[in-house]
This record gives C-alpha cells, sequence and structure tokens, in this order.
C-alpha cells in the first residue's frame, strides 16, 4: 500500500465508476449534459443515470407510472413536517423526512441491486411531495397532492403553488434538474458510497448524503449564492462590493470548483437560459450585478462560476423560496446518489482509508495527583 495523502483528497482516485465523468466536460453515462439539457427530459435522464440506457418509450411509459404512484408519503410524516418548528431548515426536515421514510419501506434492509432500484424510484417520487409538503405546511396552508399526469419537476412547482406550471417553466426546472442529477465523485456522492461501504442500507447512505450536500462549501452554495446577490443590492453597489470581499480573502458562493478550473459547463449552460428567464420576469438588474462579479471574479481571481451561481438566480426569478434551492439540488441529485449507492455495492470494498498522525508520542498514564 502506497501512503499518500492530499488534504481534501485533492486529486486522489478513490474508486471506479461508470456512471459519469468531468474528464472531458460532463457527460452520464456517454451523454454530454449539454444534449441532454437540450433535447431530454429530467425523468429520462433519471432513467439513464439508474438504467444506464436511454429508455424506449415502453420503459419510459412504466417509469413514468411507477413514478406517480409513489407520489405519495405516509400521514405520520405529513403529520410530523406539521409538528417540527418553522424555524427549522427545509435540508434538515429533508434529512430527517427521508430517514422516516426508511421505516415506511417494506424493502428498507434489502440491499440487492434490485430492491435498491426500486427503492431509488419510490425516493425519487416522494422527495418533492415532501419538499412541496413542508413549504406549504410552514406557510398555514395544506399540501396539494401529487399529480400523476405531471413529471417530476413540473409535479414540484404544481404541489407548491396549487397552479399547474407554464411550459417555460417546466423547461427551465427540468434543465436545472438533468445538470444537478449526477457528478462523479463530488463529497455528498462520495459520503454516500462510504456510507453503504459497511454494507449499510440506501436511505442511509442517502441521509447522510443530504447532510454532507447541505453545507455552504457544497450544496449549500446556491442558497449562499443568491445571498451574496441580496447583500449587494443593486448593480451600483456590485464592484464595490466584490471587490471589498476579494480584498477581505472571502470565499465568493457559487465561484469555484475543485475539479473545473476553467469553467463548470453547467454554469455556462444554464447562464444563457437564466439571462432568458430574467428578461421575461424584469430581473435584468440582477443579471447586471451578476455580470459585473463574474466578470471581476475572473480577472482578479481567474476563478470561474459553478452551477450554483445561475441555478440560484433561476429558482430567483421562479420566485421559490431561497430555503428551498439546495432541497431542490436533492430532489434531483437522489437519482445520482442512489446509482453510486448500487454501483458500490456492486463491486463493494469497505473504505478505510489511513491518517498522518500528528498528536503526542506514546505516554504512561499518571494519577490525578501527579497530573
Ligand atoms: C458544488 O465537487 C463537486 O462536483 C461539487 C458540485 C456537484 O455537482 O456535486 O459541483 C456542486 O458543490 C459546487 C461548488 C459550490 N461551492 C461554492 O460555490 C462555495 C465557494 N467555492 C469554494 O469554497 C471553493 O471553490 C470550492 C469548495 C468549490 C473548491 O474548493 P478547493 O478546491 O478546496 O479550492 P480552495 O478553497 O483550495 O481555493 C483555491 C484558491 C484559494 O486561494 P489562495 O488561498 O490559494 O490564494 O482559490 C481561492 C481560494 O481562496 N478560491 C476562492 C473561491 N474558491 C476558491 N476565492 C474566492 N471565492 C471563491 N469562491
Amino acid at each position: 500500500m502506497s501512503e499518500s495523502y492530499s488534504p481534501g483528497l485533492e486529486g486522489v482516485v478513490a474508486g471506479e465508476t461508470a456512471i459519469s465523468t468531468v474528464e472531458t466536460g460532463l457527460t452520464y453515462r456517454g451523454y454530454a449534459i449539454e444534449d441532454l439539457a437540450e433535447h431530454s427530459t429530467y425523468e429520462e435522464v433519471a432513467y439513464l443515470v439508474l438504467y444506464g440506457e436511454l429508455p424506449k418509450a415502453a420503459e419510459m411509459a412504466g417509469f413514468r407510472q411507477r413514478l406517480g404512484a409513489a407520489a405519495v408519503v405516509p400521514a405520520e410524516l405529513i403529520e410530523t413536517l406539521r409538528r417540527i418548528p418553522k424555524a427549522a431548515p427545509t435540508m434538515d426536515v429533508l434529512r430527517t423526512a427521508t430517514s422516516m421514510l426508511a421505516h415506511f419501506e417494506p424493502e428498507a434492509a434489502d440491499s440487492s441491486h434490485a430492491a435498491n432500484t426500486r427503492k431509488t424510484e419510490r425516493l425519487l417520487a416522494k422527495l418533492p411531495v415532501v419538499v412541496a409538503a413542508r413549504q406549504r405546511l410552514k406557510s398555514g396552508l395544506e399540501p396539494v397532492a401529487a399529480d400523476a399526469s405531471l413529471t417530476l419537476p413540473a409535479n414540484l412547482l404544481w404541489m407548491l403553488r396549487g397552479q399547474k406550471p407554464s411550459e417555460k417553466g417546466v423547461k427551465a426546472m427540468d434543465a436545472s434538474f438533468i445538470l444537478y442529477a449526477e457528478h462523479e465523485f463530488n463529497a455528498s456522492t462520495f459520503t454516500a458510497r462510504c456510507a453503504v461501504s459497511t454494507q449499510s442500507d440506501l436511505h442511509s447512505g442517502i441521509t447522510a448524503a443530504i447532510g454532507a450536500l447541505k453545507g455552504p462549501l457544497h450544496g449549500g452554495a446556491n442558497e449562499a449564492a443568491l445571498g451574496v446577490l441580496e447583500e449587494v443590492g443593486s448593480v451600483e453597489r456590485a464592484e464595490s462590493w466584490v471587490r471589498g470581499a476579494l480584498a477581505k480573502k472571502q470565499k465568493i458562493m457559487g465561484f469555484g470548483h475543485r475539479v473545473y478550473k476553467d469553467g463548470d459547463p453547467r454554469a455556462v449552460y444554464l447562464k444563457r437560459l437564466t439571462a432568458a428567464v430574467a428578461a421575461e420576469t424584469g430581473h435584468q438588474d440582477f443579471e447586471k450585478m451578476a455580470d459585473i462579479i463574474e466578470s471581476i471574479v475572473w480577472s482578479e481571481k481567474r476563478i470561474p462560476p459553478n452551477v450554483d451561481w445561475p441555478c440560484a438566480r433561476l429558482y430567483h426569478y421562479f420566485g421559490l423560496p431561497k430555503d428551498l434551492y439546495t432541497p431542490l439540488f436533492v430532489v434531483a441529485r437522489v437519482v445520482g446518489w442512489s446509482a453510486h449507492i448500487i454501483e458500490q455495492l456492486d463491486n463493494n470494498r469497505i473504505m478505510r482509508p489511513r491518517s498522518i498522525y500528528k498528536g503526542p508520542a506514546l505516554r504512561k498514564w499518571k494519577p490525578e495527583g501527579e497530573r
């Protein structure tokens, strides 16, 4: 065993995968995300990530039918969502709900490939129901039942608002979910694979991944990125704000990436879509603020935006509350996490890295009076 050490595991290969790669841009099962975001739907991409191939018509119809049928959650969970204090962050509530769903999952203890695939489909369908129900209960409204005829992103908007979403709104949400769906060995995916490498179950792996994604250095960055724009407040203040932040060595949320040093292809794709939605919704000033910040961070630090920078604005333009942005990332990413969990268990070895010891040398115990 060669003992190599890299802080934050930078550059360390921790496993093999056939699900996605960031080596040549970003591809899922060999398909470029630009191709998928342009021509596919989130449900079709979820099928691709989970099963490895784009679905034929009958396969897609069966998948859609199973997702529609599973888009309900136990009354006990709705009661819990009603009782959790309103101030609890939605990411924390989603972590609790995912863990609680295991108690009502008949195959919870079955970690076979087939059972984990069935459980993934059920989680994929149920998490949007949880997010929408919690948001409505927090606002004093009763949950809206899923409409089995709607696709997952459309259903989420329907359950949140009780109004049928526009075609353009669904297309944009679909694109953001496709781009969020999967991303190789990022921190939350690695967390999920590590958790199940002990032969633990899928719900434990997904719950652990939600905990990891919450952090602002990872998935929490989309909420924090909107916070940046809210703090800047106006086009006129953008330049002085960002120069001040960089002078204080502050990390600008929504910028930088461990792997993409020349730019996150998802951010490039979403920028165009976000600008179009801004024009339709009268948010041009927000776009101007973002453009000024982007150009200064690039000129001063050569750091490009990542997926969270445009995605935060897109969700803002849709009038979605900031507290939902990272939960939406969870709803989209649960299929990527699950595919990695299934792949890990198909060819598993428990993960157990080593560490470099920096503590005291060997020493003898002393009674209290001699310490
Ligand atoms: C996601 O890994 C994935 O694939 C994740 C993800 C996925 O789909 O799963 O892509 C999703 O998590 C995207 C990243 C979202 N996070 C943020 O936007 C938070 C802000 N970004 C940074 O915290 C940072 O860029 C990370 C965490 C994304 C990457 O961290 P690294 O690789 O450890 O880089 P680093 O902190 O060592 O920074 C290297 C240099 C430093 O400068 P110096 O100290 O060498 O002078 O770049 C600077 C950093 O200060 N830097 C930044 C910066 N990010 C890095 N400076 C200002 N603002 C930033 N955002």
